[in-house]
């Protein structure tokens, strides 16, 4: 088999995106023919022996798997938590194949969440230059937003890490308890970001769901289910 960089090898393989495949050779955790690891290193995956922390990696020619889950609220979007929390792993028990959470939601948060073995997939979707639209609905505090509120919102927040990119916003409804749903569209994914962003304007946010990812909806999935995505819809998204 060609030669192929390590960190793609890695991502390839569906055991981490390429930038934590680089983290882990830089960190020494990876040998190859028990070798340690350096950056651009090139590997042939089926002869070469490659191992993550001493244990053995199988890079083999792979089937990519994409499926959509409906995160719910109370769980980590990631493989294994070091604080024992329940993660979004235990949602998609019967896939028989290592998966990986395309980005995270908060432990809080539910709603529409890619998992899938293709690292490079992955980036695509997260990475902020490709500017791939994701949509919440956000239950917050407050009766009607103002119009300075609403145009803050839509033209980027000063958060403590930098004014946001443009949001589009859409309030859908305002409750007669004080409370308001609103539809908010972002194309980073910073830290706890629509958070941040509703708290900023004086609306803190009771509860968060992301609807979409670019034209991906969440549809009738039930909550806690998943399913795969279809050819088309996995077209799409890599078109996008
Ligand atoms: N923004 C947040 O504040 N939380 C999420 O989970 C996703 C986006």
């Amino acid at each position: 088999m060609e030669k192929i960089r390590l960190q793609k090898a890695i991502a390839d393989a569906g055991l981490a995106s390429r930038r934590k495949a680089e983290e882990w050779i830089t960190e020494g955790k990876i040998t190859v023919n028990g070798i340690p690891a350096v950056i651009g290193q090139k590997v042939d995956p089926e002869t070469d022996k490659i191992a993550l922390n001493g244990e053995p990696v199988v890079i083999s020619p792979k089937k990519n798997i994409y499926i959509m889950l409906y995160k719910p609220e109370g769980c980590v979007c990631t493989v294994q938590d070091d604080l024992g929390r329940q993660t979004v792993m235990e949602y998609v028990q019967d896939i028989h194949t290592r998966i990986f959470p395309v980005g995270r939601l908060d432990y809080n948060t539910e709603g529409l969440l890619l998992l899938t073995n293709d690292g490079d997939f992955a980036n695509r979707i997260t990475h902020p230059k490709n500017k791939i639209e994701k949509t919440y609905m956000a239950h917050v505090r407050g009766g009607a937003f103002t119009k300075e509120e609403l145009n803050t919102l839509k033209q980027g927040v000063m958060l403590e890490d930098g004014r946001t990119q443009p949001a589009k916003v859409r309030v859908d409804t305002v409750y007669n308890n004080g409370t308001t749903l609103i539809e908010i569209v972002i194309t980073e994914g910073r830290n706890r970001q629509v958070r941040r962003m509703l708290e900023a304007v004086g609306h803190p946010v009771l509860a968060l769901k992301r609807t979409k990812i670019g034209f991906l909806q969440l549809g009738n999935l039930p909550y806690g289910k998943w399913r795969h995505l279809n050819p088309q819809e996995i077209k799409k998204l890599k078109e996008n």
